[in-house]
């Protein structure tokens, strides 16, 4: 997820509209629009938010497609449309609800967005997505690459993007040789993404920007022979589309984070806590309780071990049975076929799945 300060600082758009592309005249500007279009329209994956004009929906998907490969978002955008068609439908419905719907999708915090977001919609702007890119900015969760592709996406407006495949293809295009990170490099890359824009089919334009990146210019051995514009291609040309983008150093992709959770036995019920505020993962979400650390207390018989990640984390979940019959305080009882409604993280789902296997002598 963006911070709220890159939010507020990279990706602020210009106050005044100024526009400097330095590989392109107008001509090639046209004739790049026109090759990109035209691959687009014949190659592209049929994807159900393509087919949509409903700014709402385009909206989901969007906030979906943030952190989620598209072949995961797929069942969960066509299951959450389902559940909450519209707007107010989403608006109307309690939090739990919508964090229930984002099961398997992670990363959280975007559905706490996209429902308060469409309360405040609800509220202040008449239950209607915003058509203006500084009102659709002001919403928790929407940057301007995002809203960016949903006004030019539902509402034809001539905002461009720049999503992590946008950047790649534009570094690459651009030959540009430094951190996509850096505030200059991005404010140039807004600059060259606002000026390369079809100002007569910008949706099409930014989502064939984003699918070239997704299906052809990928981050690792890019398939320069099949592009429909390394005619264009500054890295290719000088033979650096291995090297660009720039890649800041990577912090470690994951660390290891090892749980312990208490399993209390009831038939089809399954005891659960609230996690607390101050939790590495799934804050302040209901979950399996935690053994207590450093606890001299006798551990219960293990019943499962289950591996996961979770944002950069690497999780090693071991459930053992509760030694002790007293539950914790602030536990609650579930029936197991009420899990959905409270746990959401499919980190508890495939606990809950192993430990029945285990019990059942699987
Ligand atoms: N990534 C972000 N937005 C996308 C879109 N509309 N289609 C495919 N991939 C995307």
């Amino acid at each position: 997820m963006v911070s709220a300060f890159r939010k507020a600082t990279l990706d602020r758009p210009p106050r005044f509209h100024f526009a400097k592309v330095r590989f392109t005249n107008g001509m090639m500007k046209r004739q790049f629009r026109k090759k990109l279009l035209a691959w687009y329209r014949r190659h592209r994956r049929d994807l159900p938010w393509r087919k949509t004009k409903d700014p709402y929906k385009i909206w989901v998907s969007e906030i979906m497609l943030q952190q989620t490969q598209v072949q995961t978002v797929l069942p969960h955008y066509r299951r959450f449309l389902r559940r909450f068609p519209n707007l107010l439908s989403l608006a109307r419905s309690p939090l739990s609800a919508a964090l229930s719907r984002w099961t398997g999708l992670g990363y959280y915090a975007r559905a706490r967005n996209l429902h308060r977001s469409s309360q405040i919609l609800r509220d202040r702007h008449q239950g209607k997505f915003p058509n203006d890119l500084r009102e659709a900015m002001r919403l928790p969760g929407i940057g301007r690459s995002t809203a960016g592709a949903i006004l030019s996406m539902g509402f034809q407006q001539p905002h461009p993007v720049l999503d992590a495949n946008a950047v790649r293809v534009l570094c690459r295009l651009l030959g540009i040789a430094q951190d996509p990170q850096k505030a200059p490099v991005r404010r140039r890359l807004w600059r060259s993404a606002e000026a390369l824009l079809d100002p007569q089919c910008p949706g099409d334009f930014n989502q064939a920007l984003m699918e070239l990146g997704a299906t052809c210019c990928l981050p690792t051995h890019p398939h320069c022979l099949r592009c429909p514009v390394s005619g264009f291609c500054r890295a290719r040309r000088e033979n650096l589309q291995d090297k660009l983008p720039i890649q800041r150093r990577r912090l470690p992709l994951s660390r290891p984070l090892r749980l312990h959770c208490l399993w209390y036995h009831s038939p089809g019920k399954v005891l659960i806590v609230q996690r607390g505020l101050k939790e590495k993962i799934l804050k302040g979400q209901w979950g399996l309780p935690e053994a207590p650390h450093n606890s001299p207390a006798p551990q219960g018989r293990l019943l499962a071990r289950v591996p996961h990640q979770i944002l950069h984390y690497r999780i090693e979940l071991k459930i053992s049975q509760a030694p002790r019959p007293r539950p914790p305080q602030g536990s609650r009882w579930i029936p197991l076929s009420e899990v959905g409604k409270y746990l959401y993280s499919s980190l508890w789902h495939k606990a809950i799945r192993a430990v029945q296997t285990s019990l059942n002598g699987g």
